[in-house]
């Protein structure tokens, strides 16, 4: 089977840690995310992906080459200007090398899943579809586009619903789709096109035949940085799948070279070269290559971008440290604040040690 994998996006609700790495090869649990999805598209039997690329699409290729490293044939195909998720797979489609009747595995490159591939193509087959969508269900469906069913028959595609009576149902699209070869060969080539907003809609309007597959399991989309922590500590923990995890699933995991003399737990991954230092407490968060972390902090559900420097006494909780800033000792990063890339924070005139 073939697939193609969509990591063009600028990635903006990740920034600043998306200023020099695209989303999709940020580390996550040890090794770039785009590393997990190939290992699981090859778990189920994928063997040939095409990487539609565009922003920062070199980053792409000087990690993964021709993928034999990886299992799997790859090949990539860079757009000048981003294409939007509709263009990007008609761009990219050109890389194939399967029939028109023949399915093709499409995933969006930012999606954690424990998604069973294989039954997504059996509803796909046996329902003779042209689409077949990955849905899941959602708590709170307020901020995604909703993909209401009768039976197995997509029945539209709604933008976010504004208010209350517009929430008809708790599904929504996934980000993982199957198309016969030839639904992709008809999608404009050359001009932006979403998926979501043209080309489902345009199907369901010409009576093509879309099904929806409602898979109870893990879904993340790892596209702010509170979910991309709890992404990658998921993976750690075990609570989804991914045979890229290095090692087995736990407590944490923490790289080669790594000098950890606090506490890291909660899946925590420490990257290569970095300190987590004495007293220190760390949970829920990901700790870049060569960062270092002073004593007696308590770190949570955070990001610490590479070479990146914590005083010591500092607190971190839903906090984005972008690479190399400097925070001086004893600062309160509370709730969603972002440091820009080699940021100075000043250290703070309270400081708490255990050596005082
Ligand atoms: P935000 O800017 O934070 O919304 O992130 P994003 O740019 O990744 O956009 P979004 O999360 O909506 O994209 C979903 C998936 O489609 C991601 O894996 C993107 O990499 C990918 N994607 C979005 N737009 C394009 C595009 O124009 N070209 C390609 N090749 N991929 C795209």
């Amino acid at each position: 089977m073939e697939s193609i994998l969509l990591v063009g996006g600028k990635g903006t609700r990740l920034r600043p840690l998306t200023i020099n790495t695209p989303k999709p090869m940020l580390p996550v649990a040890g090794v770039p995310f785009t590393e997990h999805q190939i290992a699981l598209a090859r778990e189920a039997g994928i063997t040939r992906i095409a990487l539609g690329t565009s922003y920062r699409a070199e980053v792409f290729s000087d990690y993964f080459g021709d993928g034999q490293q990886f299992g799997v044939e790859l090949d990539y195909r860079v757009e000048d200007e981003p294409l939007g998720t509709g263009g990007a797979i008609r761009n990219a489609a050109d890389a194939l090398t399967c029939g028109p009747d023949d399915p093709v595995v499409v995933f969006n490159g930012d999606v954690l899943t424990g998604l069973d591939i294989g039954a997504l193509v059996g509803a796909w087959r046996e329902a003779d579809a042209d689409v077949a969508i990955y849905l899941t269900r959602v708590e709170d469906p307020r901020a995604f586009g909703l993909v209401p069913t009768v039976g197995d028959r997509v029945t539209a595609f709604l933008e976010k619903p504004q208010t209350p009576e517009e929430i008809v149902t708790d599904q929504i699209n996934a980000g993982c789709y199957i198309f016969r070869r030839s639904v992709i060969d008809q999608i404009p080539a050359d001009r932006p096109v979403s998926v979501e907003r043209e080309t489902f809609p345009g199907l369901l309007e010409a009576g093509r035949t879309v099904v929806g597959w409602v898979d109870p399991g893990y879904w993340l989309d790892l596209g702010t940085p509170l979910a991309f922590a709890r992404g990658s500590a998921d993976i750690v923990l075990g609570k989804v799948h991914s045979p890229a995890l290095p090692g087995e699933p736990g407590e944490s995991l923490i790289a080669t070279g790594a000098q950890v003399d606090g506490t890291v737990a909660g899946g925590t991954s420490v990257g290569c070269d970095a300190v987590v230092g004495a007293g220190s407490e760390v949970s829920g968060s990901v700790i870049f290559d060569g960062a270092q972390i002073g004593r007696d902090c308590v770190i949570e559900d955070s990001i610490v971008g590479a070479g990146a420097t914590i005083g010591d006494g500092c607190s971190l909780h839903s906090a984005v440290i972008a690479d190399g800033a400097r925070i001086g000792t004893g600062n309160e990063l509370l709730e969603g604040v972002r440091v820009w890339p080699d940021v100075t924070l000043q250290d703070c005139a309270v400081r708490f040690s255990s050596d005082q």
